[in-house]
């Protein structure tokens, strides 16, 4: 019997695996907590362990399942989703107070990956509220992420409000949370206020400038305000960012937070220029945003990247035969890419006599050349009087073109 192992070519031990040669990075989903913060986003508990299953059965890294001190209902919310969990890593938030992290551990605590996640605002305007100094700021820092730490092997800190804080002190306190154990940094653009460029270089200039930065995980968290969520996150990671926060639809706050699913699809669709991966199943986003939009209350826009009902239509002749030809030619990715069953063409009055033809062939209708001539006059006379034209519409002109004859 020959040796196999010997036969094989170098050839074969190379990886060819879409992930070959990239960096990993995780997905860190805020849906249930930055996503329920939008005003009239809230979800009844069945509805939170429901969207956690999801998540955690799509290969979401980490999930935030709320703000256990804000509410007994977040507490028990966080406290059930941690029980639940089977893959992903549990994370609670927790303002910068002795009591709200131990509330958050009391609900990690039950997953098999827990993570306590603490923040206060650092900019100026932050600071003046709680009216604290640089230096008392900085020593509430060190002695809450220490007490986290105490608590918790993971512990993420944030500085919120990190992209209007002056850069001296952004630097120093990253520096004594990271002294002080947390083991990710997140640089939360609170009030969407960065842009791309400066988006990158701030990550990568505290991962060049920190001591001990290199031991830890940088976290980017988007807000959309400038419509620049997706953007400032993708170029965070190129800055050397290793974890996205993000939410299903963009849910959250005002404009929202960056969408899972762009980021999602933007480095596998672009892996190319972006050597970055993630883990999620993107074959798996369609139904929780459906689901998602269900339980919020807060409906897709028709034209939102991805998962917008029009994200994967096409109503204009031009794009419609293209589409009939080759489906490259006017899409980047395939519907089942993102758990779509197809592409719709929708019959409108831009769509052309191949898309036509097209649609009455599903319908089971197979038209002569003048017998189609004389159809797509009378869909053309429809189509300018009703927005989109149905398959009940094609059948019923049929039929009067039937009776006519
Ligand atoms: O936007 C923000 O700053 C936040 C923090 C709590 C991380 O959501
Ligand atoms: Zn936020």
């Amino acid at each position: 019997m020959t040796d196999q192992t010997k036969t094989v070519s170098p050839e074969a031990d190379k990886d060819v695996s879409p992930e070959a040669g990239k960096d990993r990075v995780v997905i860190f989903d805020t849906t249930l907590r930055d996503g329920e913060q939008s005003p009239g986003a809230t979800m009844t508990h069945e509805e939170k362990l429901e969207i956690a299953g999801l998540l955690d059965d799509m290969g979401v890294d980490i999930i935030e399942a709320g703000f256990p001190i804000a509410s007994e209902g977040d507490f028990r919310a966080v406290s059930e989703i941690a029980k639940r969990a089977k893959q992903a890593t549990i994370c609670g938030l927790a303002r910068a107070h002795i009591k709200d992290i131990d509330r958050a551990w009391e609900a990690v605590k039950h997953a098999a990956s827990p993570r306590i996640h603490t923040f206060i605002g650092t900019s100026p305007l932050h600071r003046a509220i709680p009216n604290l100094t640089q230096d008392e700021m900085a020593e509430r820092i060190h002695e809450t992420v220490t007490h986290a730490r105490n608590l918790c092997d993971d512990v993420q800190w944030s500085p919120m409000d990190a992209t209007r804080t002056e850069w001296d002190y952004l630097r120093r306190v990253v520096e004594i949370a990271i002294k002080a154990g947390a083991t990710t940094i997140n640089i939360p653009d609170t009030v969407g206020y960065t842009a791309p460029v400066e988006s990158a270089d701030l990550i990568r200039r505290l991962i060049a400038d920190v001591p001990g930065a290199d031991e830890v995980v940088f976290a980017t968290h988007c807000h959309n305000d400038l419509g620049l969520a997706t953007a400032n996150a993708l170029a965070a990671v190129a800055g050397g960012a290793r974890q996205i926060e993000c939410t299903i639809n963009g849910l959250g706050e005002r404009a929202g937070n960056t969408a899972l699913e762009e980021v999602v699809m933007a480095l596998k669709v672009r892996g190319d220029i972006m050597p970055f991966y993630t883990q999620v199943d993107s074959r798996k986003i369609m139904n929780i945003s459906r689901r998602v939009a269900t339980v919020s209350g807060f409906p897709v826009q028709y034209n939102k990247a991805i998962v917008g009902k029009n994200a994967f239509a096409h109503e204009s002749g031009i794009h419609q035969d293209g589409m009939l030809k080759n489906a490259e030619t006017f899409e980047i990715m395939r519907p089942a890419d993102v758990g779509l069953a197809e592409t719709s063409i929708v019959l409108g009055k831009h769509s052309g006599r191949a898309a036509l033809r097209a649609k009455l062939k599903d319908l089971g209708y197979e038209l002569a050349e003048n017998q189609l001539n004389d159809m797509f006059v009378r869909f053309k006379e429809l189509a300018d009087r009703k927005k989109e034209v149905y398959d009940e519409d094609l059948i019923a002109l049929m039929r009067a073109g039937e009776d006519e004859a």
